[in-house]
């Protein structure tokens, strides 16, 4: 079944209006609701005094209606008859302050009282509604993150270093502690890498953000175990924040779960410009797949503008629509819109709802209704189909930590460089995933690995095969620069991957942040300039290829990019940033050589996307801009929401999606 709902808190309004809002889910065809996962205050108002039976009566009014639940755990928010039992309850940011109450988030995840507390209502929670058979699953918290520098945390981090270390003797060879004098004789002289640090011992910062990733993850674990020992047959999942959230390793902590599932805002205060870039949703949506290699839910998916202390940008009629096939082209196997009705009170007032704060429907009410009644006759189709991809984007979380302790150049964000590159990609249509630097990479063609600071040897020789058995991969600057222990390796860049490359790098430069360089590349399909800044790699051939050259400064004419054979694949260095055109070019040259094409040829602005079910192929066509588009066919296709036969050129309104059934089935 697909799923398709939102985010509902009975608690803000009163319960006579409960039958309405069912009555009007039920009507937009929702099939699926979370809730109480902020609800820590009604179920345990008084410490020790349970009450789920408003609850009950919400799940009734709503499983009449034939909608099912999703529960979360309440830990985000906790009561203040809980906090006010201790300071120590409080996290402590990196500035060395002590959280207050007033937000959410404000717990130190490692307090042996809150984990006490947080036994309890989970406890009591998962056996109250274990039989409840309108319930089908649980949200663990609410978007984890943030990381806790209290005393606490402190010794915990110490006995989690004595742990992965053993020794400190170990500890300081690794970290390289006599730099400086750092060399610690007890464990509990190990600091954690509060912000006045500033620039921290590389080996602390990052093994200091390992451990509060690992953190979450045991927080959730125990709360999972909780739920699967009454809840076996329950999905337990929880709500991520996509690519661009860098405080937790996702790979790990998404393991424990069942189902990955994030919040897909594109309009929020925060940005208040005009314009928003589908690629970065569309990279989202790739790094929450790649989480698990399986499809994922939007368990909150926008609704609305989303304010706080503003009145975000409105969204644009047909964008929520847009946005929510986006995700579903991408992969998503349930749409759940953030949230049900706009709440009148709280921080988040201007966070709009499907509903307005006066609970009648409205344009944004129809415009769900439109995508609920389209899913019913569609949803059929999509459920059981899956992403396909050939081309990998690898990322790691140990670089993205090690980038955070160093960022090395004050115009680089590893980040931004992945969703740059991974833009090439998208903009010529071809499917990516994003995978992690310890995944398989069995079943790709492509793999492309941006910036590897932190390079194991576990990773190079993973690739090592891959492209001894005939993949193609491509590196960029600042590749293999680190070990594990974020210590720099004592070899020519790029470190434990210079021999497949073919190459040896004598010297990095680092650009000034208000100076450009230029890249000349000579191969027959890419004969073109692009400008560069921030690196410039002078690479020394040894045995590769040379496809580019820089051409200014002291390093004119020197190699800037090359390509080696090895084994029966191909290793691309590419030894500078470049701009959108270079990206966008690369992807497609690196695609070309691997035999993989577009899905279609579009206009930018228009994405397509395809999933498949069996040799049965869907094909999703976005118009992200407010024209009308035109689109030539490479195919006859049925349109599966106009229900007709399409085929040729095409137009596609603003803001439009297609969803395209292949008239002949192909093998993939
Ligand atoms: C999400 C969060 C929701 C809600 C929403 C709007 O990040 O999970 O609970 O706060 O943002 O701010």
């Amino acid at each position: 079944m697909f799923y398709f709902g939102a985010d509902y808190y009975p608690e803000h309004w009163p319960e006579e209006r409960w039958i309405e809002d069912a009555r009007l889910m039920a009507n937009a065809g929702f099939n699926v609701v979370r809730m109480a996962e902020f609800a820590w205050a009604k179920m345990e108002m008084i410490e020790g005094k349970f009450d789920f039976d408003w609850l009950d009566r919400a799940i009734e009014v709503l499983s009449s209606s034939g909608i099912k639940v999703i529960l979360g755990t309440p830990t985000a928010s906790p009561p203040p008859w809980l906090m006010s039992k201790q300071q120590d309850l409080f996290l402590v940011d990196s500035d060395g302050v002590r959280q207050t109450y007033g937000l959410r988030r404000e717990y130190c995840p490692n307090n042996p009282l809150y984990w006490i507390f947080t036994e309890k209502i989970v406890n009591r929670m998962a056996e109250h509604f274990k039989d409840n058979p309108a319930v089908i699953g649980w949200q663990i918290d609410n978007e984890f993150g943030d990381r806790c520098f209290c005393s606490i945390c402190s010794t915990k981090f110490q006995k989690w270093l004595q742990k992965r270390y053993q020794t400190l003797e170990e500890l300081n060879e690794k970290w390289g502690t006599i730099f400086w004098s750092h060399v610690y004789t007890e464990w509990s002289q190990i600091p954690v890498p509060l912000a006045i640090l500033r620039s921290q011992n590389p080996g602390l910062g990052l093994d200091y953000r390992r451990f509060m990733s690992d953190t979450y993850r045991d927080y959730q674990k125990f709360q999972i175990d909780i739920i699967r020992h009454y809840c076996p047959s329950h999905f337990v999942t929880h709500n991520l924040m996509g690519f661009g959230y860098n405080q937790l390793n996702y790979y790990d902590n998404t393991a424990d779960l069942d189902v990955v599932t994030w919040d897909n805002y594109l309009r929020m205060q925060w940005d208040m410009r005009s314009y928003i870039d589908p690629a970065k949703a569309a990279l989202n949506h790739d790094t929450m797949r790649g989480l698990k290699k399986k499809n994922f839910w939007v368990m909150e998916q926008q609704s609305g503008g989303g304010g706080w202390e503003y009145v975000a940008v409105t969204p644009k009629p047909g964008e929520l629509r847009l946005w929510t096939y986006q995700s579903i082209a991408h992969g998503a196997d349930g749409i759940v819109y953030f949230r049900w009705r706009t709440s009148r009170t709280g921080t988040e007032q201007y966070w709009q709802g499907v509903l307005e704060h006066h609970g009648n429907p409205g344009r944004r009410y129809l415009e769900v209704l439109q995508v609920g009644k389209e899913l019913s006759k569609i949803g059929d189709l999509i459920e059981g189909s899956q992403v396909h991809t050939r081309v990998a984007i690898m990322q790691s979380y140990d670089t993205r930590f090690a980038f955070q302790v160093q960022p090395n150049h004050p115009n680089f964000s590893y980040e931004k460089h992945i969703l740059d590159i991974y833009k090439g990609f998208f903009h010529n249509n071809i499917p990516v995933e994003i995978i992690s630097e310890k995944d398989p990479l069995e079943g790709y063609q492509v793999v492309v690995v941006p910036a590897m600071y932190i390079l194991t040897e576990e990773t190079a020789r993973n690739l090592e095969i891959f492209v001894q058995s005939g993949g193609i991969v491509m590196f960029t600057p600042r590749t293999g620069v680190k070990d594990e222990t974020n210590t720099v390796v004592n070899i020519k860049l790029p470190g434990l991957v210079a021999n497949i490359c073919g190459i040896e790098i004598n010297e990095y430069v680092s650009m000034a942040v208000d100076e450009d360089n230029q890249v000349k590349f000579g191969l027959p399909e890419l004969e073109e300039d692009f400008p560069t800044s921030v690196w410039a790699d002078l690479i020394t051939p040894k045995g590769a290829e040379v496809i580019a050259f820089h051409t200014m400064d002291f390093y004119t004419n020197q190699p800037a990019a090359t390509i080696n054979r090895c084994g029966k694949g191909k290793v691309i260095y590419i030894g500078v940033i470049g701009d959108n055109a270079f990206n966008v070019s690369i992807a497609r040259v690196i695609s070309n050589m691997a035999g993989i094409k577009p899905l279609m040829k579009t206009p930018p602005g228009v994405e397509v996307m395809e999933r498949w079910k069996g040799n049965k192929r869907l094909l999703f066509v976005l118009n992200h801009l407010s024209e009308t588009q035109e689109i030539t066919l490479d195919g006859k296709y049925l349109d599966l929401i106009n229900e007709n036969q399409i085929s040729g050129i095409i137009s596609i309104a603003p803001l439009n999606v297609l969803i395209l059934k292949e008239l002949i089935n192909k093998n993939i």
